[in-house]
């Protein structure tokens, strides 16, 4: 019998031409590219189509598939129904989105239609509901608009600065694809069994939902607020570790070095609070990160614990004005376009994803009726 790997760390269970995650040097390799070198230049829907079709698009390319994405923008009425249903019961977000990717089958035709549906109407849904979660109107989407510019129009009601577009573009970017991380697996293993495209994505949206995954950046930004300024940070941090508490933003799995995510968003945030934001926040923030890892390698000696992704996108996405319980759903706006490459890519090449578990029960008991047990 082949070795048991709990929870499959370590196990090779796909080839993917998608992403390579490497820790131990700390690289991100996406569709062929370094992140640094992919994620501030390409648009949003350049980034997808070369995820999607493995080469950058030409001029042509590019104008039709922003044209089919901001198309398909707009929620069939079954859904809006649904979403107001759902801010009524004071839902969270992710779940709200789960429930609303789930009811786009009442408007789905064929497979190819459903990847961009999906793709396209991730942050209407979002956006609409966290209006009528607040009593507003759901503001119907702009398709003059690049995908993240209009993600925050909906959310706000105004078209939103180039800065603004661009470091939530940076964002998404940085976030589409991570390898066979929990969400992704969930959707290989979904249509591995040649289920439909929907139900691969409403299962991934369930998995990043769970807090060892879609992350918790909220507590990082707490943990800045409460610091409040930089002359505090020191003994706040010192008094966290020597409780045993974690540092929320800190250490990851499988970056042993700088994660180049935390990287990219640090540079995006700076260029982001420097346009316009508050930038003693942004200095507080590095001041914290500088004396948080100086402080975990003193506690915590030889775990090579650095800054995750987690601390700048909490920056990033509070300096866009978004509120923490949109940071989750805001991840799977980016995450559902690397999801729906790994679906592509399980259809053509995959096989049945099927592991086994080692049986630890009983063996040889006997049956004892009803009346006599
Ligand atoms: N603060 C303080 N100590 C830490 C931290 C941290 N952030 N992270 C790890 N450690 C310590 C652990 O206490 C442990 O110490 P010990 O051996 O003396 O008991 C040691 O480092 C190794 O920790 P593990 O939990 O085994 O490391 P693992 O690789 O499993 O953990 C994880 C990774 C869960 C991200 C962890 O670093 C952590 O809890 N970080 C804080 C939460 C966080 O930032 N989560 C977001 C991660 S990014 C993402 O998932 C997209």
């Amino acid at each position: 019998m082949s070795a048991m790997k709990m929870g499959l760390e370590g196990v090779v269970a796909a080839q993917t031409r998608l992403s390579r995650v490497n820790g131990v040097v700390g690289e991100l390799i996406i569709g062929g590219f370094r992140l640094e070198e992919v994620a501030t230049r390409a648009s949003f829907e350049e980034m997808v189509y070369l995820l999607w079709h493995d080469s950058l698009p030409t001029q042509a390319e590019l104008a039709a598939f922003e044209q089919k994405l901001a198309t398909r923008r707009a929620l069939p009425d079954a859904t809006l129904a649904l979403l107001q249903a759902a801010a009524q019961k004071e839902v969270l977000p992710m779940d709200a989105l789960r429930m609303a990717a789930s009811s786009l089958s009442l408007a789905s035709n064929e497979e190819a239609e459903d990847a961009l549906t999906l793709l396209a109407t991730f942050p209407t849904i979002v956006a609409a509901y966290w209006r009528l979660r607040h009593g507003q109107a759901a503001i119907t989407p702009d398709a003059t608009l690049s995908h993240a510019a209009n993600y925050l129009y909906m959310l706000t009601g105004s078209q939103p600065s180039a800065e603004r577009s661009r470091a939530l573009e940076t964002y998404l970017n940085t976030v589409m694809e991570h390898g066979l991380n929990a969400s992704t697996f969930t959707a290989r293993v979904i249509i591995s069994t040649q289920s439909d495209m929907i139900s691969a994505i409403v299962g991934a949206i369930g998995a990043l939902k769970g807090p060892l995954h879609g992350g918790a950046p909220g507590p990082a930004l707490d943990m800045v607020f409460e610091i409040g300024q930089s002359s505090r940070a020191e003994a706040y941090l010192r008094a966290k570790l020597a409780r045993g508490e974690r540092l929320m933003g800190f250490g990851h799995r499988v970056y042993k070095v700088y994660d180049p995510r935390a990287r990219v968003l640090s540079h995006a945030a700076e260029q982001l609070y420097q346009a316009d934001g508050d930038m003693p926040l942004y200095d507080l923030a590095r001041h914290v990160e500088q004396s948080a890892v100086c402080l975990l390698n003193e506690y915590k000696p030889g775990r090579n614990l650095q800054t995750n992704v987690e601390f700048y996108t909490a920056l990033l996405l509070h300096g866009l004005d978004l509120p923490t319980t949109l940071f989750s759903p805001t991840f799977a706006i980016g995450r559902v376009a690397g999801w729906i490459a790994h679906c592509l890519e399980q259809l053509a090449t995959g096989r049945l994803i099927r592991p086994k578990a080692a049986y630890v029960g009983e063996t040889g008991r006997e049956w004892v009726s009803l009346a006599e047990r």
